[in-house]
């Protein structure tokens, strides 16, 4: 957390173990975990302790330095890490970062820092899509807590806000595990940027009272062709937008980019358990027993994709990442 950061580190390596921000807790509690086996990391990720593509990226990393540190074999726990969750393609990209280090607990460390300075550079590029006084529509969490800090989504509005556009932002509450009632609204609370929560159902309604200036969301995980896999619910969202005409920004690091995954026809999509459904925080809200389908991303076609905001600049159709330079990642 620097001074002008009212929000702690959401991941980092200290004293030999990953000191998490407990995203379960939130927003009743600023609670932290401590991961210091493979094991540990790998039962906070798939229970959302930690989540959001980036920080997945850098959880990927900091679980093979415990590995190393705790002298588990290297290719057993860098699988099972991988295991965790599948969509995000930015934890393979972790865990792969952290499987080729000479030294994981330093790589996981430079990760950390990386992510940070990526988003903020992110954000800048951002910034100007937002109109002055822009009200924006988000979905789900993309902001520091999905990140090492400062956010991708978030990120693009918090850029926006330190350029003086005095943004404002319409959260989704994103069922069924509310990462914008319960993630979203805290940061930004946090973050003092004027925010109004509504449930997922209302966007239309707001589009077609010319209420929303800008759709930014972030992604877990980009095709070659630009299809973007995020949250369930940004597929809709992506329709609407374009019936409306507003524009529809995807902000996500390179390392959500998949050069290897030709369309988002390839992108494979996590299959949660049916309580996220029909429970909320525990309290069951369907008849017992009910059958219930959890999908928690979905694929927004690039063609719905007004423009990506990676840290290299905003990039616009046609998308084409399989000719893409990297850039030091
Ligand atoms: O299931 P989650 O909470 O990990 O899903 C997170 C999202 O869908 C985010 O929008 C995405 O990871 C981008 S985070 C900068």
């Amino acid at each position: 957390m620097t001074a002008a950061d009212p929000i702690p580190p959401t991941i980092e390596w200290r004293d030999g173990a990953v000191r998490m921000i407990d995203q379960r807790a939130l927003p009743g509690r600023l609670a932290f975990l401590e991961a210091r086996t493979v094991e540990e990391i790998c039962d906070a990720i798939r229970t959302l302790a930690v989540r959001g593509a980036p920080a997945l990226g850098v959880a990927g990393a900091m679980g093979m330095a415990l590995a190393a540190v705790t002298g588990e074999d290297a290719d057993g726990a860098a699988a099972r890490i991988r295991a965790t969750r599948p969509t995000a393609v930015n934890l393979a990209w972790g865990v792969a970062k952290g499987l080729a280090a000479a030294d994981p607990v330093a790589e996981a460390v430079r990760l950390y820092a990386d992510d940070i300075a990526r988003n903020r550079r992110l954000g800048a590029h951002g910034a100007p899509l937002v109109p002055q006084d822009g009200r924006v529509l988000t979905h789900c969490n993309a902001g520091a807590l999905a990140c090492a800090g400062y956010g991708t989504a978030l990120g693009v509005v918090r850029g926006a806000a330190e350029a003086g556009r005095r943004p404002s932002v319409w959260v989704d509450e994103t069922r069924p595990v509310l990462q914008g009632a319960r993630l979203t609204a805290w940061e930004l609370d946090r973050l003092g940027i004027p925010s109004t929560l509504v449930a997922d159902v209302m966007a239309g309604s707001l589009m077609a009272a010319g209420d929303v200036d800008c759709v930014v969301v972030g992604a877990d995980r980009i095709a070659a062709n630009g299809d973007v896999a995020n949250k369930v619910g940004t597929y809709g969202l992506a329709v609407l937008a374009h019936h409306h005409g507003i524009p529809f920004y995807v902000a996500a690091p390179m390392s959500t980019v998949d050069r290897d995954c030709p369309t988002g026809a390839g992108i494979p999509i996590e299959r949660r358990s049916a309580d996220e459904v029909t429970s909320i925080e525990g309290h069951r809200i369907a008849p017992a027993g009910f059958a219930a389908e959890n999908r928690a991303f979905d694929v927004t076609p690039a063609a719905l994709v007004t423009a990506i905001v990676t840290e290299d600049g905003v990039l616009r159709p046609p998308y084409r990442f399989d000719l893409a330079a990297v850039t030091g990642l």
